[in-house]
């Protein structure tokens, strides 16, 4: 079978970035960068992002280029049949994240609507709590979903690209242009302290709650750890550096986020928003409440929500297609048949999500960040001990110098180092989760025994088979 490769030179760094950028830096980035102390957050968030993030994503883009198959197909390709149910896992965690996530598109769906008769203007938070659950969320979150579906089932390539190339400039444009905008504001100072001027003592205080968060944060903001990045970069050609890809991807999300806390932060304290108070509505609440007041300020809305909105759609599409490609490739499914029963499946989760705030809730963030967290510590271990030379030879595919000169470090970084710190934070994140505190030394003991462990198990069946 040929597979599918991007059009042009770019397709991929495109169709990943789409994917990259989305909701996750618009509004979880915020909502969670509110709740776990604005400033501490932004900090462990950064490191994370540069140590485990960057060199993960490109561990998972690894597999991908290397098999050419989605998740599952991919495991079982490389590492013989028991593996696919690490494929399971990235399947899993990817029905974890679309369900919420076209809930919260919906939202924006509806935004985007109701900026046009500035319904939301004059009472931001009440609309908000108006609208956030319930039977009319379920509507919205079905839209968004329908139209998911209606360019996963065209095929990933046409739309993708053309949507990144105009999503991207208008990000970057709305929200630097607001960005300068809300400095005017009275009152913004605040915001640029809260996000801005670490509180030492808060970062000592809450250390591991705030590390947990960050971690899941920085994986969800890339798409790591449910197999979408690996599918796309099963399409990818050997020409590319992985390592350089990687690293532009998550340069330019990571800017988009902190370029989204810069308005949002300010916004809420120049209303007068205590920002850990609006939970996941944050981004609804702060913005709504100034588009009000702007010149404008329906147009300005709908413009805004619109891209956003493109922004959502083309992270969600990188995520169902995870699935899709996974019922075309391994149950010889039709696209469009593969496409209609992905869509039934998260029509019935997303419903579901839409009506429960607290299943929303779980799954928006503790679950999220665990399902992640879990499949990426499963892919680096893949590439670390069943892959091993394979996994950097393919890293050393189409790279150049520079990236070149960063293949060992990258190895031993996703083999072992990486892997420990993945499952110290899926200890710690799981006892919060179970009501059971994980201490550090306990939850490090714990996953230096079990990394460890699975070190030495794989090497003996690697060994044994080789
Ligand atoms: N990264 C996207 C965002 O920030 C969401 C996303 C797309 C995602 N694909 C994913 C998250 C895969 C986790 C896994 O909006």
């Amino acid at each position: 079978m040929t597979r599918a490769t991007w059009r042009t030179r770019l397709g991929f760094v495109l169709a990943a970035v789409g994917s990259a950028v989305g909701l996750g830096n618009i509004w979880r980035f915020p909502w969670l960068t509110a709740t776990n102390g604005g400033a501490a957050f932004l900090l462990l968030y950064l490191l994370v992002i540069v140590l485990v993030g960057v060199p993960g994503l490109v561990g998972e883009m690894v597999i991908g280029r290397r098999s050419r198959r989605n998740p599952v197909g991919a495991f079982a390709e490389l590492g013989g049949p028991r593996w696919r149910v690490l494929g399971g896992v990235a399947l899993i965690a990817s029905v974890v994240v679309l369900s919420f996530y076209s809930v919260v598109g919906g939202w924006i769906l509806r935004y985007t609507l109701a900026s046009a008769t500035g319904a939301y203007f004059a009472a931001p938070e009440q609309y908000f709590a108006a609208i956030n659950y319930g039977v009319g969320a379920a509507g919205f979150h079905a839209l968004f979903l329908l139209a998911t579906v209606a360019v996963v089932y065209a095929g990933v390539d046409r739309g993708i690209e053309l949507a990144t190339t105009v999503m991207v400039p208008g990000i970057v444009l709305l929200f630097g242009g607001l960005a300068v905008w809300v400095a005017t504001l009275p009152g913004s100072g605040g915001g640029y302290e809260f996000f801005l001027s670490l509180d030492v003592a808060y970062l000592r205080d809450n250390f591991f709650s705030v590390l947990v968060a960050a971690a899941g944060q920085a994986l969800f903001t890339l798409s790591v750890g449910a197999g979408a990045m690996l599918t796309y970069a099963s399409y990818l050609g050997e020409d590319r550096s992985l390592a350089a890809d990687g690293t532009i991807i998550a340069a330019l999300n990571t800017g988009i986020g902190v370029l989204a806390g810069l308005v949002i932060f300010p916004l809420l304290f120049s209303l007068g928003v205590s920002p850990g108070e609006g939970g996941p509505g944050a981004l609804f609440v702060g913005l709504a409440g100034a588009f009000g007041t702007l010149p404008y300020s329906r147009v300005v809305g709908v413009v805004f929500f619109g891209v956003v909105l493109l922004a959502a759609l083309s992270s969600a599409i990188s995520i169902m297609e995870v699935l899709v490609a996974y019922l075309v490739d391994e149950h010889a499914l039709s696209r469009p048949r593969a496409t209609a029963g992905v869509g039934g499946l998260f029509l019935v989760t997303g419903t579901a999500a839409a009506l429960s705030p607290s299943l929303f809730g779980l799954l928006a963030d503790t679950l999220a960040n665990l399902v992640l967290t879990a499949g990426l510590l499963g892919f680096l271990l893949f590439d670390g001990w069943v892959l091993r030379r394979a996994a950097l030879d393919e890293y050393e595919t189409g790279a150049g110098r520079l990236a070149r000169l960063t293949g060992r470090p990258w190895y031993y970084a996703v083999a072992v180092v990486i892997p420990l710190f993945l499952a110290f934070t899926f200890l710690t994140g799981l006892g919060a989760v179970v009501g059971v505190p994980v201490s550090a030394p306990a939850a490090l003991a714990l996953a230096v025994v079990g990394v460890g462990g699975a070190i030495v198990l794989l090497r003996s069946d690697t060994d044994s088979t080789a």
